[in-house]
């Protein structure tokens, strides 16, 4: 079996590159990456030691390129990480979240099409359904929820996924998408919530939490956002979405709260600042389907997952100290200085 993980440099592609390689030994796993800012070859140093992966550079909006990949390794499973993947800065700029979610997506479907893979996973979002009220928690995203974006990223995602659907119906292209709620673990790159906080937090600067900080989000471990795609590659049903979720709502002020607790700082390091554009309220999965049908539970309680993400971040200081020195600190100063 071979397998094909673009966007594997990132967060969760890297993460899902360890979970193969371990736990399907034998498997090839190659990586293509474009390496942008959130891509880090050092994430993978590890996995070059594995005869059975390989790292190749490059985009995925790149036809070419990609054709003569698909026609040299003949993949039987895609499996699409490869994304722009930050709303703030998808807010600040669209165009490259449309040519890489879009288009990029598109070049990897056409491919898959000529040289026959049989299996092709577009990893997808929750925040394509938009976001619930705060005062109906009744309420969950199901897989027949409409898809109702709020942000340019999450309307890329969605557009990528109605291309996904339209080239299994015209073309019964061999696809399957899962939308998965927010993850956390190792290699979480230090502009999102739960990095930045404990960044901050270790160096005693202000911990920006955007509004009032109520808005909710459904963490789930990343290793179980793994699983989860492993199982639906190996047995999910070809043009069926679904949806990858725990039930581990909690608002952002609990979790920047909880960060601040774990490392002993003082909650005087929290400032609110001005809210993002457009956020959405509540994310909240109900992963029934995945459940019923491919038996996939989630094995991580938050209070042990944040607790280990933490002490991962700790151990691996050198990895996020790294991108934050660079050209990380012009992110930041563009987005927190006077906000
Ligand atoms: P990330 O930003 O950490 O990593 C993205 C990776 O894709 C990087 O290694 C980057 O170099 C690579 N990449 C970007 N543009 C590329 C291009 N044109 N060609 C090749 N490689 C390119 O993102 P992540 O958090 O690991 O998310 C991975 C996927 O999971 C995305 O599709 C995202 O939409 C989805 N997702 C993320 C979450 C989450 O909580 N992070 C939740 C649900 C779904
Ligand atoms: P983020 O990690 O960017 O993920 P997403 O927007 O895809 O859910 O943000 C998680 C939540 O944390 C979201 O409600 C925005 C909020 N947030 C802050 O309050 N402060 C911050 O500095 C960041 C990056 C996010």
């Amino acid at each position: 079996m071979k397998i094909l993980v673009t966007g594997g440099a990132g967060f969760i592609g890297s993460n899902f590159i360890y979970y193969m390689l371990e736990k399907h030994p034998g498997y090839k796993v190659v990586c293509l990456d474009a390496l942008t800012y959130a891509g880090n070859l050092e994430t993978l140093e590890d996995a070059m030691k594995n005869p059975d992966f390989k790292f190749v550079k490059g985009d995925i909006t790149d036809r070419e390129a990609v054709r003569n990949l698909f026609k040299e390794e003949k993949f039987d499973i895609v499996v699409n990480f490869a994304a722009e993947s930050h709303v703030d800065r998808s807010i600040e700029e669209p165009e490259v979240f449309l040519k890489t979610n879009i288009l990029g997506t598109q070049v990897l479907m056409d491919a898959s099409r000529e040289y026959e893979v049989k299996r092709y996973h577009q990893v997808s979002t929750d925040e394509v359904y938009g976001d619930l009220p705060l005062d109906r928690p009744d309420l969950f995203f199901t897989e027949e929820t409409p898809i109702h974006t709020s942000s340019p990223y999450s309307a890329s995602k969605a557009s990528a996924d109605l291309l996904v659907m339209a080239y299994h119906r015209t073309y019964g292209f061999p696809a399957t998408i899962s939308r998965c709620s927010n993850n956390y673990g190792p290699y979480h790159f230090p502009e999102k919530l739960i990095p930045l906080m404990i960044a901050n937090a270790l160096a005693d600067k202000s911990l920006p939490v955007y509004g009032e900080g109520l808005n909710i989000r459904d963490w789930l471990y990343v290793k179980d956002h793994c699983s989860a795609i492993d199982l639906i590659i190996h047995n999910g049903r070809v043009g069926e979405v679904y949806n990858i979720g725990g039930h581990n709502e909690k608002a952002n002020i609990d979790v920047v709260k909880t960060i601040l607790k774990e490392l002993g700082k003082p909650e005087s390091l929290i400032t609110y600042v001005t809210d993002r554009k457009g956020h959405d309220m509540r994310y909240a999965i109900d992963p029934t389907k995945i459940h019923n049908e491919l038996g996939w539970l989630p094995e991580t309680k938050f209070d042990d997952g944040i607790k280990m993400t933490i002490k991962w971040y700790l151990d691996n200081k050198p990895w996020w100290e790294n991108i934050i020195s660079g050209e990380y600190k012009d992110y930041y100063k563009k987005m927190y200085d006077n906000r």
